[in-house]
């Protein structure tokens, strides 16, 4: 049995105070409850106030995004060296809206994703097909492409870490949620990406999440299906309560 990863995303939301303020929160609406879990990913800013209020819980911290270089003349850069140091054990890697605006590719993801594992950070790497992709029939097609590469020159122990999150793009902050079975289909041909890259072993321990829209109403649906390894949550993650609501499923 994989154990399920319920994950918030505050993408570029909240000062310091309010991640602390989220924090104080939250923490009570989810104590007694390890069934899963669980990890804040808040901005770089965020990051030393989340690990703080969060010190002496279970509850994981991981970055956004990370260069793959270790160090040098990249204005704005951060490393996977320097997530760790400030006491992340995640980090996102290639979210469509990194992909989107911020000229990130497959090849990048892979090379961060190297660079995330050599540091010991747990990356949550993202793949999804596009509304014109899905429509075109096409998904399969671009998951595999995605999968491929971003696993490529991976081996099966170094990839133990790796977790995926299978985000539709046209799902992401638009409300629309992809179906149970959708989100299940797409997650196989993940995983038979995963067990070609690293073999059965690791693939089928691998965590593979559902991101899209994820919200309390739609959670224990989409949570229930065997092949559905928990959520990273967007919008819904912002507030303690639907955050809560959506862990306890
Ligand atoms: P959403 O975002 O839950 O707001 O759709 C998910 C994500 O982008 O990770």
């Amino acid at each position: 049995m994989r154990r399920k990863l319920i994950a918030a995303n505050w993408k570029m939301c909240k000062t310091p105070d309010l991640a602390r303020e989220f924090v104080a929160a939250f923490l009570p609406l989810v104590k007694d409850h390890p069934r899963d879990d669980i990890a804040l990913c808040p901005s770089y800013v965020c990051l030393p106030a989340v690990v703080e209020a969060l010190r002496d819980t279970q509850i994981g911290v991981g970055g956004q995004n990370m260069f793959w270089e270790k160090e040098g003349a990249y204005t704005g850069e951060i490393s996977a060296a320097m997530l760790r140091a400030v006491g992340c054990s995640h980090v996102i890697i290639g979210h469509s809206e990194r992909r989107q605006y911020f000229g990130e590719t497959d090849d990048t993801v892979n090379r961060k994703l190297k660079v995330a594992l050599a540091a010991g950070l747990q990356p949550i790497v993202c793949v999804g097909e596009v509304l014109e992709e899905r429509e075109a029939g096409l998904t399969e097609q671009v998951l595999e492409r995605q999968c491929n590469i971003a696993f490529s020159e991976i081996s099966g122990v170094e990839a133990v870490p790796l977790i995926v999150a299978y985000e539709p793009v046209w799902a992401i902050g638009t409300g629309k949620t992809a179906t149970p079975q959708m989100a299940a289909d797409a997650h196989e041909v993940i995983r038979a990406q995963a067990a070609k890259a690293f073999g059965e072993e690791t693939a089928q321990a691998m965590r593979i999440l559902y991101g899209g829209s994820v919200k309390p109403e739609n959670a224990n649906a989409l949570m229930s299906k065997m092949e559905i390894d928990g959520a990273l949550v967007g919008g819904a993650s912002l507030d303690p309560k639907s955050f809560s609501a959506i862990v306890h499923y």
